[in-house]
């Protein structure tokens, strides 16, 4: 069955989640995994990512938007193309907090965007080779309300996809079907206006772009309330370093002196 949750509130368990922040938690993620990032570790407030800072992490983010005092990054996709680091914590207002909800209640997360859209559906039909995919497309939203580019996000999987669907599905397909191409729906939301208005139009654009990235993120492990992001194995591969029960280390991305890239 695809079932689609149009804001956290309406998570339900599941064996697959596909978490959906297009405007920019989940375009950032991916970027920067496809950028070079090893691992992007995902946390709730502000306090947990500051706790985190070790050498070769890079702490990214926002509030309101903009980079939080004191952080390495913003939430900017095109920030993430250049490693730093060897990781990146990131928080975020509803995408980490999304993804960690999501990392909760299902037995397999995965992280979508416009970004990734190919790799994605390829990675689910892998999971699923039936047809018939039992996945709920978990739309970060905007403060518990649905956000148009995540519905729209979510209608163009569910209608990539075969299979039962909920008449949730069935809505957000409506949504993605009235819009000719992906800019034109990023930009008529609201939370396109806002990053218009903080000066970060350009994150509209480089969001909008589709299947230009083929990084699937896979949440691989959920510890002390971060969810540790990495690649995907590709499919057919092992999933050797990405298996859900790996214990790895929160205190520092380092395992020797000088392995990081240089922050
Ligand atoms: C969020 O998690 O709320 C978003 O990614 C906000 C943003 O940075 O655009």
């Amino acid at each position: 069955m695809i079932d689609v949750a149009f804001t956290r509130a309406t998570i339900a368990p599941a064996r697959l989640a596909v978490v959906i922040d297009v405007l920019r938690a989940s375009s950032s993620i991916t970027q920067a995994l496809a950028g070079g990032y090893r691992r992007v570790m995902c946390c709730r407030t502000l306090a947990d990512a500051v706790a985190l800072r070790a050498p070769g992490r890079v702490l990214a983010g926002e509030r309101d938007c903009v980079p939080p005092a004191g952080f390495d990054l913003g939430n900017s996709p095109s920030g993430f193309r250049s490693p730093r680091g060897e990781e990146v914590v990131l928080t975020t207002t509803n995408g980490t907090p999304a993804l960690l909800e999501a990392a909760a209640s299902a037995d397999e997360v995965l992280i979508g965007c416009l970004l990734n859209l190919r790799a994605l559906l390829a990675h689910i039909d892998e999971l699923a080779p039936g047809g018939d995919p039992d996945v709920i497309l978990i739309c970060a939203g905007t403060h518990g309300r649905p956000a148009l580019e995540d519905v729209y996000l979510a209608g163009r999987i569910a209608g990539a996809l075969g299979g039962a669907r909920t008449d949730a599905a069935r809505v957000a397909e409506a949504v993605a079907a009235s819009y000719r191409e992906p800019r034109a729906a990023l930009a008529a939301s609201a939370d396109a206006a806002v990053l218009e208005e903080v000066g970060l139009g350009r994150d509209i654009d480089c969001c909008a772009r589709e299947s230009v990235l083929d990084v699937v993120p896979r949440t691989s492990a959920l510890e002390q309330g971060v969810a540790i992001v990495e690649p995907a194995p590709t499919p057919g591969q092992p999933a050797s370093a990405g298996s859900r029960s790996e214990e790895r280390p929160l205190a520092s991305a380092r395992s020797e002196p000088g392995a990081s890239r240089g922050t």
